[in-house]
Parts: C-alpha cells; structure tokens; sequence
C-alpha cells in the first residue's frame, strides 16, 4: 500500500545536510551583507560564531578555534600541510573522505614515512594498530559509509604525534573527547545545517607548538599558512579570516548555533541524532530487504545511516542492475516528494543513506520509513 502521510521535510542529505526545523530566510536578515568583514560588526559576528562553536562543544579553554577557507576540506588540508613530515604518520580510513586524505599524504605531501590501515566499507580500521608516537589522521565518522570510531579510548592522553581528526559529520551529534584530540575539523553544513563554504579548525596546545616549532620542506598557499615568522597568527583565531567570508553564511552559521543552543546544546543535539538513529535502527529490525552497511553498532553513525539491500532476490542480481535498482529507490521517492538525496555516495557500496543529523526531525524519518517498503516494492516488481 502507497503510504499517505509524507514526511513535512524531505531533506534527507549528508550534506549539505537540512535546515534547522522552522528555518527561512528571514533567519538572514540581520547579515552583515555590503559590509566589510574587518569591520567592528563583521568582525563581531566571526567570533561570535566561534566563540559559541567553542561553548556548546565543550571545547577546552586552552584550545583555539578559527574560520577557514574551502570547508570540511580546507580545514584538514591545511592541518595536514603544515604539520605533517615532522614524525611518520598513520592514516587510518575506512570510506571514500579518509582514503582521500590517505592519498593526499602520499601523492601531495609525499610523505615518505607513511601508514595507511585501510578497511572495507562498514567495517573499521584496526584502531589498536594506530603507533601514537607517529601522527594519527583519521576521520571520525565516515559520512559514505555510516561508520564511526566508537569513542576516544583507543587515543592515548599522552601521546608523542598528533590525532588529526576530520569530524565533519561528527561534530554537534556525537560526544566529541577534545583532549584526545590535537586537530579538529568540520563545516558548516552538516549536523547544524548551515550554508557550505568555510572550514572550522580547532587546535590543542599540541598542535599549535608542532606549528610554531615545524617547518615543512613544502610550499604553502596563502589560505593554508597559519604561521608568520614562526609564530602563529592568532587573529585566525578570533575572526580575522585569512580571506573574504560569506557574511550570508556566517549569519546562517549564527542562526544554527543559537538554534542548537535552544534545543540544549550539545545533549539535546545529540539526542536528535540519536532518536532517528533508533527509529531507523527499529524498522531495520523488522525488515526484511534492508539492513545496517555498518553491522557493529558501537560503530554505526547516527548522521550518516547507510542502509544495504539484503534481499535475496536483489543479492542474485549482478552489482550492475543492484546499483540501478538501488538508485532507482531514491529517484522514485525524490520523485513522489518524499525524500531527497538519500543515494549511496557515488564511491561506496549500492544503497541508501538517510542523514540522521540534529536538523533532520524524527517524526520525518518515521514517516520516510513505509515509503522506503513501499519504493523497494516497487523496483522489486521490476527485477
Ligand atoms: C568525512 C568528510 N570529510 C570531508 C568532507 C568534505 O567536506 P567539505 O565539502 O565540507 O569540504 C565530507 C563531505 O561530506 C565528509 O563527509
């Protein structure tokens, strides 16, 4: 039977993930549009955005915090950049995002003394096997394959190299353990729902001597140096930005933080995520075509649920007609306005991924569930 009841919002993407509920533009309407970012107000409003970033994280006080250019990306690239080479480095990846950056250190940085521990989709590195008197990159949760580290205990507090951490779809939804960790980044538009543009970077004391004592044999672009004649431009820090930001999307920054702050704060945003992850976790269960791709549920995000096709009349197909007909589910509800962008990420295993980030509504992702039976349906009676 075709469900009726449709989900209010049918924004189900990892990014850039759905407003926060009840958002419009009039949420923008306080901008600083035409103004100069060095301006006293433009300038307000960067630290504004970190200095709320930093208090509903928990962020440690002695940790420092800045806007960066070219997002998510931006942020680990220039971590990486200027701070690896000093010691040998450990990579540990799992999905399509760590494996770039596992590439990145081997045919960019080129870094000779290099580890790459590598696991499948769904599964996870073998986290013992991180050596921490090296520099450990790694993400925290792998947005294309719904699988994140199970907390921060396989990190050593004291450690010689650096934890490296890209927690993009991990930050604001998952108990983030700041002193294990020396390099933190994330964007904008995932679990807050912001606009994509600008990188956030945070940086222990650690992180920021290893800047201000190494200096990497490589040349640097303007928007990754952080360091002028050895000492750290600590404007970065407080909303001087290297370059021009948007002052739209710092704005709509502002509004996803003061609406995080409303929902309260980190526990209540993290228990948002939690309950899409149980609603989807309870259908899953009674399912008889869908299961988790991450099987361990200490490992299965909350964000980025991805979702295989276990039906065996689907598994006899060959991988091409299973990836058409995996699409096909997504295209036939995006179709009936249910649900939005809720294929598998083009490099990962054919199936579905539903954000289960703080902005998604859980009443939403109860009434996407009958749809997706309904859709399976469908694309079953072609096979
Ligand atoms: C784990 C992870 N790292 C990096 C990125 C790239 O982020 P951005 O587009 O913000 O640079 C993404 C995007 O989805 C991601 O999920």
């Amino acid at each position: 039977m075709k469900p009726t009841n449709k989900p209010k919002n049918p924004c189900f993407s990892s990014g850039p993930c759905a407003k926060r509920p009840g958002w419009t533009l009039e949420a923008l309407k306080d901008a600083a549009v035409g103004r100069s970012h060095r301006s006293k107000l433009g300038k307000a409003k960067l630290a504004d955005a970190i200095n709320r970033s930093k208090k509903i994280l928990g962020m440690p006080a002695d940790y420092i915090c800045g806007i960066v250019p070219a997002s998510d990306t931006g942020a680990i690239e220039m971590a990486m950049w200027s701070m690896l080479g000093e010691r040998p480095v450990d990579v540990l990846c799992w999905e399509s995002f760590g494996s770039g950056w596992a590439g990145d250190c081997k045919n960019q940085l080129k870094l000779k003394d290099l580890r790459v521990l590598k696991a499948d989709y769904g599964k996870i590195s073998d986290l013992a096997q991180a050596d921490w008197s090296h520099d450990v990159v790694f993400t925290w949760n792998g947005t294309t394959s719904g699988v994140k580290v199970p907390n921060g205990d396989w990190i050593p507090s004291e450690r010689q190299g650096l934890a490296l951490c890209d927690a993009t779809s991990a930050v604001f939804a998952m108990e983030i353990p700041w002193s294990k960790l020396d390099v933190v980044t994330w964007s904008w538009q995932k679990v807050l729902g912001g606009e994509a543009a600008h990188g956030m970077l945070a940086l222990s004391p650690r992180a920021v001597q290893r800047l201000e004592g190494y200096s990497p044999d490589r040349p640097l672009p303007k928007i990754f140096q952080m360091t002028k004649g050895g000492k750290l431009m600590g404007g970065i820090f407080e909303g001087e930005t290297i370059n021009t930001p948007s002052m739209l999307a710092v704005e709509d920054a502002l509004d996803g933080l003061k609406w995080a702050e409303s929902v309260g704060g980190l526990r209540g945003l993290i228990s948002r995520s939690e309950a899409n992850l149980a609603c989807i976790d309870e259908w899953v269960a009674k399912s008889n075509w869908a299961a988790f791709l991450a099987e361990d549920k200490a490992i299965r995000s909350s964000t980025s649920i991805c979702l295989k096709i276990t039906d065996p009349a689907y598994l006899a197909l060959p991988a091409e007609a299973q990836a058409k007909h995996a699409k096909t589910i997504g295209s036939t509800l995006e179709k009936e306005g249910v649900a939005f962008d809720i294929g598998s990420y083009r490099d990962a295993p054919a199936g579905l991924r539903i954000w289960g980030g703080a902005t998604v509504e859980t009443s939403d992702v109860a009434a996407l569930l009958p749809w997706l039976d309904w859709a399976y349906e469908q694309v079953k009676a072609t096979f």
